[in-house]
């Protein structure tokens, strides 16, 4: 069967600051900029989780979106959503909460409930400019 590719966009509010603790505020400023402000900032961060896989036989879907819709919201959504993302959020309590980062955590957030004959890949826009992308590896 052909493999094909479905996307479900979602969105998320929330604050963070850029910094490393083992620097000082001078060093975090001029690595990170104003995104080392001591008071935090926020995003309107947008996400797209896209599953790539043979189209079944019997329903004709790669995935049912309404079920990654849920997931989105039950996994990322609930736990990210108006949070500050460095004081309330358990896995970047040590990490820095970089697009990068931040795309590496949903991927390992969702990957453990998608099957692993389907390939995820997350894409998060921190900015309408700004955007990564991860696929596992
Ligand atoms: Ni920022």
């Amino acid at each position: 069967m052909p493999k094909v590719t479905v996307h479900r966009k979602a969105h998320f509010n929330a604050a963070h600051r850029l910094y490393r603790k083992d620097w000082s505020d001078t060093k975090n400023f001029e690595v990170f900029n104003k995104c080392s402000n001591p008071n935090f900032h926020g995003h309107n961060y947008e996400l797209i989780v896209s599953l790539t896989g043979e189209i079944n036989k019997e329903t004709g879907y790669v995935f049912d979106l309404g079920i990654l819709k849920d997931l989105i919201k039950s996994e990322i959504e609930e736990c990210f959503d108006h949070k500050n993302l460095n004081i309330e959020v358990k896995e970047f309590q040590d990490l820095n909460p970089t697009a990068e980062n931040i795309s590496v955590v949903i991927y390992d957030k969702l990957r453990k409930h998608i099957s692993t004959h389907l390939d995820l890949k997350i894409t998060l826009y921190e900015t309408p400019r700004n955007f990564v992308s991860f696929s596992g590896s």
